[in-house]
């Protein structure tokens, strides 16, 4: 090789170098990682709502980015609990009216909250909202680490597309045997339409720690031999008169009373959470994800 050549092929050489390190710059920037989390719960009314809000604060209050999906589009009401007032919401952007940026709202600790729509109006749009148009407007959400989707009772068509959207699904159950049974016939839904293969379980509203484990006991174990779907449980929340109270006063229950029981419940339970590092999703993968549930309900 003369120094001619070799001059060239180390011109390459470096070229390709720089080429390589502009890629993986491009690369960094489109792998942002945020990561998608429903509430659910079979039973209406066991603490989903209070649980997502105070759960948003608690990992904005641990650094990370939030933004809040009020999802329940019949009867959404963080805004209420938040004692915010938003004025467009999800409807909005699906039906064109508004942007993602515009649906956005700031709320306390710096959370940021989009609201259902809390109309009878909303109900009807329920049936005319097409999947494919929430998920690009997920897609485009890029400022925020965590999203956390709150959902409504039950199961929908509706709901199992969010479940289907998130990276994790959290199902709330209070320890009545009727909300057990509620939330064992999601579990059911999420392994029979192969949603997920794993799930996150919180007992809210527990009046002894026994009660709690004996609760997720059940669960866990009718999951596994009916359904071979592994329930994992990430934590309690007791009862705690603070949180009626916190929200009579449309203040969220860890900001009101940081250090009652319910607030250092919910502390400890994002702290499990944030110490799951195990699963972790590009949001390209939403693509995918869309194909999925396009091929499921059509
Ligand atoms: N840990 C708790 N201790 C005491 N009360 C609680 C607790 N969690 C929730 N509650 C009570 O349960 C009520 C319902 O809570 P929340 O609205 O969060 O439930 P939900 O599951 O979102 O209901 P819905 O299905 O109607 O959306 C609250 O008004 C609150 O008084
Ligand atoms: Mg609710």
């Amino acid at each position: 090789m003369d120094m001619m050549d070799q001059a060239s092929s180390l011109r390459s050489m470096i070229n390709r170098n720089r080429t390589i390190d502009e890629l993986t710059q491009v690369e960094k920037k489109a792998e942002h990682y945020i990561k998608i989390y429903s509430v659910v719960s079979g039973k209406g009314g066991v603490g989903k709502t209070n649980f997502s809000i105070n759960m948003a604060i608690k990992f904005q209050q641990m650094g990370k980015r939030v933004l809040l999906l009020d999802a329940d589009l019949g009867m959404c009401n963080a805004n209420i609990m938040l004692g915010m007032e938003t004025k467009l919401s999800l409807i909005d952007l699906i039906q064109g009216r508004a942007t993602l940026d515009q649906i956005i709202t700031k709320g306390p600790s710096g959370i940021h909250l989009i609201s259902g729509g809390a109309d009878l109006l909303s109900l009807k749009a329920i049936e005319d909202i097409r999947q494919q148009e929430i998920v690009d407007a997920m897609s485009q959400i890029m400022d925020y680490d965590i999203l956390i989707i709150d959902i409504g009772a039950g199961i929908t068509k509706y709901s199992l597309t969010f479940i289907q959207l998130s990276h994790e699904v959290i199902i709330i159950t209070t320890p009545e045997p009727t909300a057990i049974t509620d939330a064992y016939r999601i579990v059911k839904a999420i392994a029979v339409y192969k949603l997920k293969e794993q799930v996150k379980v919180v007992v809210n509203q527990i009046h002894d720690l026994s009660q709690g484990e004996e609760a997720f006991q059940k669960l866990f174990k009718t999951s596994s031999q009916f359904l071979h779907m592994k329930l994992q449980s990430i934590g309690f929340i007791f009862y705690d008169t603070r949180v009626r109270k916190s929200i009579m006063e449309q203040i969220p229950v860890v900001l009101k009373y940081p250090n009652g029981l319910a607030s250092q419940n919910i502390k400890q339970i994002c702290e499990n959470i944030l110490e799951d590092k195990e699963y972790s999703y590009k949001v390209s993968n939403f693509k995918q994800l869309s194909n999925k549930l396009l091929r499921i309900f059509g």
